[in-house]
């Protein structure tokens, strides 16, 4: 397939690196170009005026006005969830807060309910929906965390749901055990109890099936302390399974600080940063990753992406898709939200949703950028002018059509 004519490709490399702070800002096009796809994959690309006549050969499609984006690498998702949580979202519109609604026993545990009466095909029926949703508005690349389910049998189930998602969907997708994501009723008096379970038998149990790529643990006041986070990233490590942290959500609390000692891939949330957690992950090699979304949702701060960026930082943004804090998949408002909130330029943001994305789930190496050989996962837009017109016309959908793997979605 040969797409001709496209206003401008975005994210044009030859090579892709994790960007850091003024790199960032920096997001390389191509204008009046043509791209080639053979089978699953980014064949060549060029400007019209190099088109080779041998090229010619294939099947046309005239992409004039438009452009050409990498789709996004999406590397914080709780997609595998059951029920919703409408009503919690009336209480908050009302004046309570997350954290009250979790003390009261509602927030994950209502999930965690709801997922353990639902059945793996269920389950499965209802998330492969919405990651083919998400594929629709141009997701190109999936973590998805468990985490509702609390105890072995029903973390095993949402494993292999998500075990069955990649097996089918056509994009990569990384699985992450977040056995601790909140203490279950069974343990609410027994914290220590539950600590010891996940460590002595989820983790193995997990591992030997290999059911997942990374651990993540939901390290704050009221759920896991920095002490019992170690312990089980620990563990995970010791498992083959690398840390991503839930850090800084709702207090700067030492999670960052975590990430960094035990080199935890990513530490996610950040909406609590003081100079000192910036300083830390300075040099560190951990991926800071913005959910805008859900600070949006919970009406939170947003990360100080500015002063991190500023700093020299490099940012990945992800959805933080789930049932409590973000119930949207949609990668578009993410960086809207990223834009008019937390002032990250355009370029600053399609870097965060794309390639820093890749490798905050360690897919750069065929995601996340248009480069030779890379996977043909692809948004086709509307006529447009330029990348900016995207988030200054906030709400619109730009996308005409997705390209998963050469085959339009
Ligand atoms: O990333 N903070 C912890 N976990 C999720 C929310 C999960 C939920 O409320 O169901 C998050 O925001
Ligand atoms: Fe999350």
């Amino acid at each position: 397939m040969l797409l001709t004519n496209i206003h401008r490709i975005y994210g044009v490399r030859d090579r892709s690196s994790f960007l850091r702070g003024k790199e960032m800002d920096k997001l390389p096009y191509l204008e009046n170009a043509w791209l080639r796809i053979k089978g699953e994959r980014i064949e060549a690309f060029g400007t019209m005026d190099q088109l080779p006549a041998t090229m010619q050969d294939a099947w046309i499609i005239d992409a004039s006005g438009r452009l050409v984006l990498p789709a996004f690498c999406d590397a914080h998702t709780h997609v595998v969830f059951a029920g919703s949580r409408e009503s919690e979202f009336v209480q908050k519109i009302r004046g309570a807060t997350y954290a009250d609604i979790a003390a009261a026993g509602g927030g994950i545990l209502s999930t965690m309910q709801a997922v353990r009466k639902a059945s793996e095909q269920e389950l499965f029926e209802s998330s492969w929906l919405r990651v083919r949703r998400m594929m629709e508005q141009g997701t190109g690349a999936l973590e998805i965390k468990s985490g509702y389910g609390l105890d072995l049998a029903n973390e095993l189930k949402l494993l292999r749901v998500i075990r069955r998602i990649r097996e089918q969907a056509p994009i990569p997708i990384r699985a992450t055990f977040l056995g601790a994501h909140a203490f279950p009723p069974e343990y609410r008096n027994d914290r220590e109890g539950y600590v010891n379970r996940v460590i002595g038998e989820m983790i193995p149990a997990i591992a030997k099936e290999g059911l997942a790529d990374y651990i993540d643990v939901f390290c704050e006041q009221g759920f896991f302390s920095v002490d019992q986070s170690r312990r089980i990233l620990e563990a995970g490590i010791k498992y083959g399974l690398r840390p991503k942290i839930h850090a800084n959500q709702l207090s700067s609390s030492g999670a960052v600080q975590l990430g960094v000692e035990l080199g935890a891939l990513s530490v996610d949330h950040l909406e609590q940063m003081n100079p000192e957690d910036i300083g830390d992950l300075k040099d560190s090699g951990v991926i800071p990753t913005a959910l805008p979304g859900a600070a949006y949702f919970l009406r939170a701060s947003y990360p100080p992406a500015r002063a991190m960026l500023d700093a020299g930082l490099g940012l990945a943004i992800a959805t933080d898709y789930n049932p409590g804090s973000a119930p949207s998949g949609n990668m578009w408002f993410n960086i809207q939200l990223a834009c008019i909130q937390m002032r990250m330029t355009p370029a600053e943001a399609f870097n965060a949703a794309t390639i820093n994305g890749a490798w905050a789930m360690e897919v750069a190496d065929h995601a996340g950028s248009i480069l030779h050989g890379y996977l043909a996962n692809l948004i086709l837009t509307h006529p447009i002018p330029n990348l900016e017109s995207i988030p200054y016309a906030f709400g619109e959908n730009p996308v005409h059509r997705v390209m998963i793997r050469g085959m339009w979605v």
